[in-house]
Order: structure tokens, then sequence, then C-alpha cells
């Protein structure tokens, strides 16, 4: 499966010209990141076919490039500077740049999807059309809760769902239809991807506020910075005794004064243990859709290697 992954990614072709269009795209390929979403389709396929060819190696490949033009347009939206210990597009060219490279990205992800078999060809495309556009209701929703006072868990978890989630449902989904897998096994790999997505959401939350600046990639504290309604913020909310402290913490105007006291405050009531227990539920919660499947335990095994993940 890597050396799978790590030929296509390097065999990867783009056009040419104009180069202020493609080769920030070309940048955002090469630059690297975990690669979960074509993993878990390429892993999703397997379960019910052996010959991992273009049939399901063109739309792994979409599912990358579609997750890596969210993260373009998300770094502007989240005024973001490094992204997989590199300069964002948005930094190292301009926001314009990363604009219309993101939009031609997303365009290349549906036409690499369009090479999936003809058989499945409609369900794929219905699914990843509908995600999409999820995403993008996430991540609306996201950028409304900044400027939102109260957030309810439940709303967070629907957001979440829609901007992290629902990739990797339909990425599991996908790799399940292509290899031939019936309605029923498809719908709990999706729903395998689901529950694994908002595990690996909480845990991105969770590793904006503790992870290693080194290994992330990303700056920690970004979350805290831009009042984001973070597992790790409403969980605080619905534990703290003194609710005002952490609202004064919030409100602190020096972007480094503010995220000490917030974390302060996190660490005082363990919010990091409670980020892990919850990261822990939702990975069985995962893992029960897909019992009967799993029969070499690939699935487990991949589920656990996103619980530890350090970035
Ligand atoms: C980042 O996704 C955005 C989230 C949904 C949390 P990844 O953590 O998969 O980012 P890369 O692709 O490895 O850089
Ligand atoms: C991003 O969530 C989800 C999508 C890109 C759709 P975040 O904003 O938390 O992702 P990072 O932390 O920047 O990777
Ligand atoms: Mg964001
Ligand atoms: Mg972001
Ligand atoms: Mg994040």
């Amino acid at each position: 499966m890597d050396s799978t992954l790590k030929g296509l990614f390097e065999g990867l072709e783009f056009q040419a010209e104009p180069a202020g269009l493609y080769d920030p795209l070309r940048y955002m390929m090469s630059i690297g990141g975990k690669r979960i979403r074509p993993r878990l389709c390429l892993l999703a396929f397997s379960l019910f076919d052996e010959v991992a060819d273009e049939r399901i190696l063109e739309p792994a490949a979409g599912l990358e490039i579609f997750h890596a033009f969210t993260l373009l347009h998300d770094d502007i939206m989240d005024k973001s500077d490094t992204r997989r210990g590199h300069e964002t597009v948005w930094k190292r060219w301009d926001v314009n740049t990363a604009i219309l490279s993101g939009d031609v990205m997303s365009i290349e992800s549906f036409r690499r999807m369009a090479a999936a078999p003809r058989e499945v060809l409609p369900l794929v495309l219905s699914v990843f059309t509908k995600t999409a556009a999820q995403v993008c209701d996430g991540q609306q929703m996201d950028m409304d809760f900044e400027t939102r006072e109260r957030v309810p868990m439940a709303e967070y978890m629907e957001m979440i769902g829609l901007k992290t989630a629902v990739l990797l449902a339909c990425s599991a989904k996908i790799g399940a239809l292509i290899g031939g897998a019936s309605s029923f096994e498809a719908q709990a790999l999706y729903d395998y991807g689901y529950d694994l997505g908002l595990a690996f959401q909480i845990a991105d939350d969770y590793l904006d506020v503790y992870a290693d600046p080194a290994v992330f990639g990303k700056p920690v504290g970004g979350d805290i910075r831009n009042n984001k309604k973070s597992w790790m913020l409403l969980r605080a909310f619905g534990k703290a005794a003194d609710r005002g402290a952490l609202e004064a913490a919030m409100r602190i105007g020096d972007p480094q004064a503010k995220y000490d006291a917030v974390r302060g405050i996190y660490d005082a009531l363990g919010i990091a243990g409670d980020a892990r227990a919850e990261i822990a539920r939702y990975t069985e919660k995962a893992l029960s859709h897909v019992k009967e499947l799993d029969r070499e335990g690939a699935l487990a095994r991949f589920a656990q290697s996103l619980v530890g993940r350090v970035k």
C-alpha cells in the first residue's frame, strides 16, 4: 500500500502552463501530507478486490487533490502561515493565487473521479458531489461559529461531520464501491469513515493546542487565536466552574498571552485527557460498523494509526 501510494503521487502530472496557476498545485502536492483519504480509499478497495489499477488509483488521487484544494482555501480563511511544515500557498504567492489554484484543483479532482469504472460511476459521482458540497457547508458553519458566543456541542459535532468526516466517509465508500462491494458493505465503510473522521477532527483540535510545532507542521494555537469553537473550547466551557475566567482569557488581545491563558485553563480542567477519551470513543464506534467486514483487522489497524497521530 505504501509503495502504491508513493508511486501514485510521484507519478501525478499536471498541466505546465500557466505556471502561476499550476505551480502552487504542484507545490501543494509535493510537500507531502499524510494522504489518509487515498489510503483509506485503497484500503476499503482492498477488502473486495486485489488488483489496484487505474480504476481505483485515479479516483484515489482525486480525493487527495480535492482535500488539498480545501486546505488552500482553508488556510486563507484561517489566516494560517504554515502547512505541512512549509509556507502556505497564499503566503508564498498571494490570496488570489490560492483561490484560483484551489478552484482548478477542485475541478481536477472531479476529472479524476470521473475515471471510476462505468458500472459504479453514477454512485461514485453522486457521493462525491454531495460530499464536496457538504464540506463547504461545514466550512461556512466553522466560520459562523467564530463570532458566535455559544455553540452547543451537538452543533459542533454536526459542523465537523460536514467539514471533515464526510470526506473520510466518502473515501472509504468510493474504495468499497469500486472494489465491488454491496450497497450494505459500502454503507458500513461510509459509517466507519464518518466516525473515524469525527475522531480525526477532535484529534486535530487537540493537536492545535498541544502538538509539538516542529512535528505538527501547522501553527500551534491557531484555533485559540481565531476564536474557533473547537472541541477543546466547548468542552472547557461545559466543564468550567468559572466560565468568566475562560471568557476573559478568550478576550485577551495579545495572541501569545491569550494562548498561554486559555491553555492554562485547559490544563487545569484536564481537557487533554477528555479529548483523548473522546477520540478513543469515536474510534471504537467506527470499528463497530465494520466488525463483520474486517477479517484481516486492516481497518482496526488503520483506525489505531490515526489515534496516536502527532501531526
Ligand atoms: C487537515 O487534514 C485538515 C483536517 C481535516 C483536520 P490532514 O491532517 O489530513 O492534513 P494533511 O493532508 O496530512 O496535511
Ligand atoms: C479544516 O479544519 C477542515 C477542512 C480543510 C475542510 P481545520 O481548519 O481545523 O484544518 P487545519 O487545522 O487548518 O488543517
Ligand atoms: Mg478551518
Ligand atoms: Mg485551518
Ligand atoms: Mg485544525
